[in-house]
């Protein structure tokens, strides 16, 4: 497959991704958090997970082909120049995504409830500000904003 389809497959589960998580975080959250209800939150994540994951691993594939185009394994966390330090901060984020995913998976999800909310909610919070970041770090690559 070319560099420019799986751009374009990794920008149409960028969309998916971070657009899902803004719904989320900016609509559906903060009802919950209004009527202390956590269903609120689960029955968008009952919908929005089926999706959601899929795109997120889709983009995870897309993204490491991309990287492996322009550059070795062995080169990604060597952070030697612009190209190097895009790909070095798109796995860290990643990681962290993963690492907050597991965490709520494991510890709150289970025992979701009125009262451990707001923990979730900061979870979400922050998995929804990486997913903006590394939208904003993937355009960045080539348009080079900053
Ligand atoms: C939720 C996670 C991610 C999001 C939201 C995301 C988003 C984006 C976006 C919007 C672009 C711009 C496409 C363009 O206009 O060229 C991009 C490019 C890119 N992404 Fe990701 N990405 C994610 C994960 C990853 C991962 C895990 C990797 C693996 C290292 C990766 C590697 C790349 C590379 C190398 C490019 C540059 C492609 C090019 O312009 O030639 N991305 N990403």
């Amino acid at each position: 497959m070319t560099l420019k389809y799986l751009i374009l497959l990794h920008t149409l589960c960028a969309c998916i991704w971070v657009g899902g998580h803004l719904v989320l975080a900016l609509s559906v959250l903060p009802k919950a958090l209004k009527k202390k209800e956590p269903e609120i939150v689960r029955e968008f994540e009952s919908h929005y997970e089926r999706v959601g994951i899929p795109a997120l691993l889709l983009q995870v594939v897309t993204g490491v082909m991309i990287a492996v185009i322009y550059m070795p394994v062995s080169e990604w966390f060597t952070f030697q120049d612009r190209v190097h330090t895009h790909i070095g901060i798109k796995l860290i984020l990643l990681f962290v995504t993963f690492a907050l995913a597991v965490h709520a998976r494991l510890f709150i999800i289970p025992k979701l409830s009125r009262h451990n909310l707001a923990l979730l909610a900061w979870h979400i919070a922050a998995v929804t500000a990486i997913a903006v970041l590394m939208l904003f770090i993937g355009l960045n690559f080539r348009l080079a904003i900053i």
